[in-house]
């Protein structure tokens, strides 16, 4: 094991620990969708967006602990994202993080509601008395988690150009592909680095940097995952591959082919490290996160 990957390891264990503390269990029949929530809550996952979060506030000082309900807030965000993209009206997808969908395992209106818990549950994280941060923080964080997860330039705004550009052979899909590419998927990771640098209330210019970092990242990571999905291995990702192709998915591999999707994946990453120049070294784990996000398996 590398440095890199022990020390997120040794990050996920602690999240997962952490994890249950927020979701105790109703005692009415209501329960059931509680349980759903947190079987596919804390199913697995590779935990990158919340550790981007810590990682990020770690630059300025702010212990892991602090950064703790907001990292958790994003990951119950992306969670419900996960689950709504696995129902059978959008992916159709039966497995995810090794284990059968939430809609599989329990039943898809039971799913569409803990999607819908998750997401409302993520807003009452950033801004209840759980957060240690000021209100002034808690509000800033509320209203760009909103934007990174909506509907106008977010993650919703993203799935929804992946499903109209399905079999469909758009006039520009070179220019569809990246707003795609950059909202589904770049608006959560980009929203990681941006709330690290809100709560280490992070100067202009290294704001400017994480967000830079950020966009570069976050293109890159589901360009990886547009190549796992031809090229992965099932085990190891814990989802049904070759979902893309057979759903006519407009992606940088059905635009590009393998060995360019991946040349522009690797551009994005060296990007993404020249941009963490200004902090002279100090953001080290934030470059090999990227370099990680290339180079992942699972
Ligand atoms: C999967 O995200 C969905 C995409 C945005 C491509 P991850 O690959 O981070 O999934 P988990 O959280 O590790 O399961
Ligand atoms: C989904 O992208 C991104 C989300 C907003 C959930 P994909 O549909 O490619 O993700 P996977 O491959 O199912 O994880
Ligand atoms: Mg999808
Ligand atoms: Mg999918
Ligand atoms: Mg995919």
């Amino acid at each position: 094991m590398t440095d890199f990957s022990s020390h997120l390891a040794s990050f996920c264990k602690t999240f997962n620990q952490k994890l249950p503390e927020l979701f105790p269990l109703p005692a009415g029949a209501e329960r059931r969708v509680v349980e759903a929530m947190f079987y596919s809550l804390s199913n697995g996952g590779k935990r990158l967006r919340p550790f981007l979060v810590c990682e990020t506030a770690a630059l300025f000082g702010i212990a892991p602990e602090k950064s703790f309900i907001t990292a958790a807030a994003l990951e119950c965000l992306h969670t419900y994202s996960l689950i709504h993209d696995d129902l059978p009206a959008i992916d159709n997808d039966d497995l995810r993080r090794g284990k059968p969908t939430c809609h599989k395992q329990f039943d898809e209106a039971t799913a569409i509601l803990a999607g819908d818990g998750l997401l409302t549950y993520a807003f009452e994280l950033v801004c209840g008395s759980q957060n240690p941060f000021p209100a002034e923080t808690q509000s800033r964080l509320c209203s760009l988690l909103a934007d990174a997860a909506g509907a106008f330039g977010g993650m919703v705004a993203g799935q929804t150009l992946d499903l109209l550009s399905e079999h469909d052979a758009a006039a520009a899909p070179q220019d569809i592909i990246t707003r795609i590419e950059e909202m589904k998927t770049g608006r959560l990771l980009r929203f990681a680095c941006e709330a690290g640098a809100v709560l280490g209330q992070a100067g202009a210019a290294e704001y400017q940097a994480l967000t830079t970092y950020a966009r570069k990242i976050g293109t890159a990571f589901q360009i990886v995952d547009d190549i796992l999905d031809v090229e992965g291995s099932p085990e190891l990702m814990g989802k049904t591959l070759g979902k893309d192709a057979q759903q006519g998915k407009l992606t940088f591999v059905s635009l590009y082919g393998l060995a360019q999707a991946r040349r522009i994946a690797e551009n994005l990453i060296d990007e993404a490290l020249q941009a963490l120049s200004v902090f002279d070294g100090r953001a080290a784990v934030l470059g090999e996160l990227a370099r990680f996000i290339l180079n992942r398996r699972s």
